[in-house]
């Protein structure tokens, strides 16, 4: 069963995937309409981990005896002023969800809940590789410029396909 300072935060946790996945959704949308198509796949694609994110934590918090809720989406920012703008804006909430991450397997561990620590888990490694995968793709993003044009042409195209340099296999591996 979970204790209720746990519920808490693990709902106040599914809200901020929820909130996520609406911002690179619409990320997602404002690249499209710019006709920057790789951009566009690349935060639709994001956005539905995000939901993916949510519904595994709404899923173990009812199965533990809690009740997840579910939460009201803010409206996300929408409007921006380039790709470089949006990239940063990544990097930034996967900064702070695993900030998020963080601060919930600290507080299951000093509750004795290892249940929750042990699933936490799966979200550090997650937001370990979203953090590489964003600082990535901005340092691909500052070699092409952000021009619609030339090396941009070539990041658009390849984006979908971009994985992080730093994963945590490859940690593991010394590779
Ligand atoms: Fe599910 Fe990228 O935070």
């Amino acid at each position: 069963m979970l204790k209720p300072d746990i519920e808490k935060i693990l709902n106040k946790q599914v809200s901020l995937e929820g909130e996520s996945s609406a911002l690179y959704l619409s990320i997602g949308s404002w690249a499209e309409s710019k006709g920057f198509h790789g951009v566009a796949e690349f935060f639709y694609s994001h956005s539905e981990e995000e939901r993916a994110h949510m519904l595994k934590l709404i899923k173990f918090i009812n199965e533990r005896g809690g009740k997840a809720e579910i939460p009201a989406i803010s409206k996300p920012k929408s409007g921006f002023k380039d790709v470089k703008e949006v990239f940063n804006l990544l990097l930034e909430t996967e900064r702070e969800n695993t900030q998020r991450v963080s601060e919930i397997v600290h507080k299951s561990l000093k509750a004795g809940d290892y249940t929750t620590h042990n699933f936490m888990q799966w979200y550090v490694t997650e937001q370990m590789e979203e953090e590489a995968l964003a600082q990535t793709v901005l340092e691909k993003l500052e070699m092409a410029g952000d021009s619609p044009g030339g090396g941009f042409y070539l990041f658009d195209r390849d984006l979908p396909g971009f994985k992080a340099s730093f994963t945590p296999d490859s940690a593991d591996s010394g590779n």
